[in-house]
């Protein structure tokens, strides 16, 4: 079904400080089912494939660098409306401008450690959650 799901991770900096357990908490209280979840760490090549589409930014060398540089939580949302509702509820990607209230703003570093990431279409959310999930590791 498309318009209901969506894909997160909890980045390394989120992760290391103990942040993972009040987002997840955060994302339930707004709404969203977890359909999949798992703690891993990425390569710097496999992180360099999920961010592959902003390979000619000047910050991609650091994200790659950053996002494997320690173990993140990947999952799958479910919810109507998952990725507008879920980048509401994650803020602006630079923390420095997302809403009061929000997980960045909460949680997140810098504009690059910035605590979560979302997906940015319904076509991303399936690609990104196939990159990280098979069918057996999904609850749903
Ligand atoms: P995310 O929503 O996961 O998508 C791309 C990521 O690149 C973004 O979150 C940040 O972690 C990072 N990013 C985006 N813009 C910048 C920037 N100007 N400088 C450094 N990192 C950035």
């Amino acid at each position: 079904m498309a318009n209901n799901r969506t894909f997160t991770m909890i980045k390394p900096d989120a992760f290391s400080a103990g942040n993972a357990g009040a987002i997840l908490k955060m994302i339930e209280e707004a709404g969203f089912k977890i359909v999949a979840i798992k703690a891993t760490q990425l390569t710097a090549e496999l992180a360099g494939k999920f961010y592959e589409v902003h390979k000619e930014r000047p910050f991609y060398g650091d994200l790659c660098t950053y996002m494997s540089s320690g173990p993140i939580i990947a999952a799958i949302l479910e919810k109507d409306n998952a990725v507008e509702d879920f980048r509401k509820l994650i803020g602006a990607t630079n923390p420095a401008e997302a809403a009061e209230g929000t997980i960045r703003k909460l949680f997140a570093k810098s504009i690059e450690a910035n605590a979560v990431h979302g997906s940015d279409s319904d076509e991303n959310a399936e690609i990104e959650g196939n990159f990280y999930f098979n069918q057996f590791e999904r609850v749903l």
